[in-house]
């Protein structure tokens, strides 16, 4: 199997002062994260708001390095990595995100924006506007319209200018963050069809992020399930969807009505809190309807229960349907 982002126990810490500590602490956004993504695969990352998707996404990215643990890219790790190398690397990594209307700048013309990374590359302008043209074309926005502001797009359309700048970088890898939650529901499939479709013309790898499982179930072929910072379940699409085992990925099935229905993120993560002393067992010990006395002592790995299917419950083997 040919790898193209490899991600080894990713660790995010944020500091600040903690109300609890009455001292300075560290709270761990995203805590021991590894995962594979495969060339030209989609790996869904899914979870309720504050589980740590995002900052995940950005520490993969570099956008903001991660507190340790190792990001590959392409056989490369991108530790260690600064400047011009780092740079080149983060070319071929673009990144989708919610809100469409403040990724563009209102008062520039979306020609401009387009052609903006490109200038920073320092490719010729007639270059540059044949990129340009080529991309908004692919995304379905007539390249005479270039000359426009955001305004004078719908919601939907301003996404499909967004994608064709990160496109523009001629990107191996696109982060798609939340890419469709922000639009109309009508508007939703649209942009997902269009990934689709723009993921086998451009050979491209995704890593879809959203909080409903269903949709993310729809596009991707493996994904993992993130709580609270750590990742509950991983599997292939089919071992998530079909044999569901932590009681978390159960809930979150229960939660996601609708391939476009969005769900109200159930549980907000806590306020910061310190890493130091965090309690011991299970993080989801808390929410669980099945946890017993043995969730609060014991802090469940992740484990495999077959054929690569992890998860991080104590009572997981049982849970295995036969
Ligand atoms: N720059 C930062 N400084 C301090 N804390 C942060 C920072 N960025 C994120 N956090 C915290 O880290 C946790 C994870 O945030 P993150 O944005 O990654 O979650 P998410 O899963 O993307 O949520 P959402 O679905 O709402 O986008 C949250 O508790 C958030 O408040
Ligand atoms: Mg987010």
């Amino acid at each position: 199997m040919d790898q193209l982002v490899e991600i080894r126990n990713l660790v995010k810490e944020f500091h600040g002062r903690s109300l609890v500590a009455r001292r300075h602490s560290a709270f761990r956004a995203v805590d021991r994260v590894s995962f594979d993504i495969e060339k030209n695969t989609i790996f869904g990352l899914v979870g309720e708001s504050g589980c740590g998707k995002t900052t995940v996404s950005r520490a993969i990215l570099h956008l903001d390095p991660p507190t340790s643990g190792e990001v590959r890219f392409a056989g490369k790790a991108l530790e260690g990595l600064s400047g011009k190398a780092l740079r080149g690397y983060r070319r071929r990594m673009q990144i989708v995100f919610q809100d469409p209307n403040s990724a563009l700048n209102p008062k520039q013309r979306i020609g401009a924006s387009l052609e903006e990374g490109l200038i920073n590359l320092g490719v010729q302008k007639k270059e540059r506007l044949r990129r340009v043209e080529e991309m908004l074309e692919l995304v379905g926005i007539s390249p005479s319209h270039r000359t426009r502001y955001p305004h004078e797009f719908s919601g939907g359309q301003k996404q499909r200018i967004v994608v064709a700048r990160a496109l523009t970088m001629q990107p191996e890898f696109l982060v798609l963050d939340e890419p469709v939650s922000n639009l109309d529901v009508s508007i939703q499939a649209q942009i997902i069809n269009l990934l689709l479709d723009l993921k086998d013309r451009l050979s491209l790898t995704y890593l879809f992020i959203s909080h409903d499982l269903n949709l993310v179930a729809y596009l991707s072929d493996r994904i993992a399930v993130m709580y609270k910072g750590r990742i509950v379940e991983l599997g292939s699409t089919e071992q998530i969807m079909d044999r569901p085992v932590h009681p978390y990925t159960l809930k979150l099935f229960s939660a996601s009505p609708t391939l476009h229905g969005t769900i109200q993120p159930s549980e907000k993560m806590q306020e910061n809190e310190p890493t130091v002393g965090i309690e011991a067992g299970c993080p989801y010990a808390g929410q669980c309807d099945r946890k017993d006395s043995s969730c609060v002592e014991e802090e469940p790995e992740l484990r495999d229960i077959g054929e690569g299917h992890l998860v991080a419950c104590i009572y997981s083997k049982e849970r295995t349907p036969a």
